[in-house]
């Protein structure tokens, strides 16, 4: 007899089967008991009744919730059972069953839940959230690699600072510093130069010192690079692969969509291309909206939350003040004092999911700015290099794994949105 995956039951119907797995629930209604079994891939209902199988009536009573197990049994079909399917029980194996589980259906505090993240991943909520997460990486690939992209994977010990300096976590490296990456960013243009079209994907770094529901200190980035390319390229390819990416998960992950019970009439209509504001008219925006905000400020998470709450559908938010963003982005041929820059606003009061720009080209233009920001210019001789053989403009963007998953699966806090989170106060478990 086979062992089969819950998500293939359907092919099975009326023969017997294996299945492999840990009880969610159970529940007896007189002569008739059930145990819900969980195997990852899915749910599905063991019906044991004393007739049927006396060993497995017996054998029911040593369960409990999260005992491991293997059971056999004919499958059928049951529209109201969860999953569609039920197994009629004729043999249980027990392999190890706990005598107390920690999490039980009923609520627990998030500090609980998060102390006991190993277990907690277990819930079908939570399971939910990865399969929809490995879906939009999934998606974001495929789309890449549609295109011509080349997967150019980025180092994670660096020499210098990429974003903010503030968030650079240091460490020792035989003697001398080195730093977490904060981006793949800096790699990736190198990467471009030699390959036309490259995207890396991986964790990335940042000291976050606030304690808010967007930022982690460690997060995933897919971050794609553009030789040749510009803020119209940015816009494009981001619209692609959003649109792409939620497609996706709507068309492949709809299951998982309802067992968090997303409403998914918004991501539904998420389509290119998205609305594009200047920097200049969402300071307006917001004054309008009685934010006490001037031209120059860089944007916070309130102010992201109420302008992507004024849009439908994401919003791309371009050209902001030089002095608020990165050292490395290319300045507007029409206005010096701003830069071809971009962060794409996820809908829902979700805010900033990506963040792209053109990057300077000119080899006196970067050192100036290198300098202007203080950064070590030792560390960056070979970026520099860059500009130096063959420069040409270009361009790309970097788009928070996290947050982007937050979104199309409506959890407001992206500490859910990978499995072991990293905060300012929490590196356990
Ligand atoms: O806007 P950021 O800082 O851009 C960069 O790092 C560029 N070097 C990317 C590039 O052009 N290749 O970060 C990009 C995205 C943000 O829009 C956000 O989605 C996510 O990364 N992000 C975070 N996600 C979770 N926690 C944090 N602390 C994050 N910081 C940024
Ligand atoms: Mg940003």
């Amino acid at each position: 007899m086979d062992r089969v995956y819950v998500e293939d039951l359907g092919s099975h119907v009326g023969s017997e089967v294996r299945i492999r797995g840990w009880v969610y629930h159970l529940r007896s209604s007189g002569k008739i008991k059930f145990a819900v079994v969980r195997d990852g891939t899915g749910l599905v209902q063991c019906v044991v009744t004393e007739g049927d199988s006396p060993p497995a009536f017996e054998a029911f009573d040593r369960l409990t919730q999260e005992t491991s197990c293997t059971l056999s049994g004919v499958v059928r079909e049951d529209k109201r059972a969860p999953g569609g399917y039920e197994i009629l029980t004729r043999t249980i194996e027990v392999i190890q069953s706990p005598v107390s589980y920690p999490i039980s259906p009923k609520e627990h505090g998030v500090g609980f839940l998060m102390e006991n993240r190993h277990l907690w991943l277990r819930s079908s909520k939570q399971a939910a959230i990865m399969r929809i997460r490995a879906e939009v990486e999934r998606a974001c690939r495929d789309f890449l690699d549609g295109r011509g992209f080349v997967e150019v994977d980025a180092p994670i010990l660096t020499p210098s600072a990429s974003e903010e300096t503030s968030t650079l976590f240091e460490l020792d490296y035989f003697g001398s510093r080195a730093y977490l990456s904060q981006s793949g960013q800096l790699y990736n243009e190198a990467a471009c130069m030699a390959l036309g079209r490259v995207y890396c994907c991986g964790p990335t770094f940042r000291a976050e010192k606030s304690k808010t529901r967007r930022h982690l200190t460690e997060f995933w980035m897919l971050e794609p690079e553009i030789a040749f390319g510009n803020l119209e390229t940015v816009f494009d390819l981001s619209e692609g692969m959003i649109t792409a990416a939620v497609e996706r998960v709507l068309e492949r992950r709809a299951h998982e969509l309802e067992t968090l019970e997303r409403d998914t009439s918004g991501l539904e209509k998420v389509s290119a291309p998205f609305e594009k504001i200047t920097y200049r008219e969402a300071i307006r925006i917001l004054k309008d909206k009685g934010f006490e905000i001037e031209f120059g400020d860089d944007l916070g998470g309130d102010e992201e939350t109420a302008l992507s709450l004024a849009f439908e559908g994401p919003v791309f938010i371009h050209r902001y003040p030089a002095d608020a963003k990165a050292f490395y982005m290319q300045p507007d041929p029409d206005d010096e004092s701003l830069v071809m820059c971009t962060d794409l606003l996820a809908p829902e009061g979700v805010g900033e999911i990506i963040g792209g720009s053109e990057r300077i080209f000119d080899r006196a233009l970067l050192e100036r700015r290198i300098e202007k920001y203080g950064l070590p210019k030792e560390a960056f001789q070979w970026y520099l290099d860059l500009r130096t053989y063959g420069s040409v403009p270009h361009a790309g963007f970097g788009l928070g794994i996290e947050r982007t998953v937050g979104w199309i699966c409506g959890v407001r806090h992206v500490r859910e949105c990978i499995a072991f989170p990293r905060m300012i106060y929490r590196v356990y478990p």
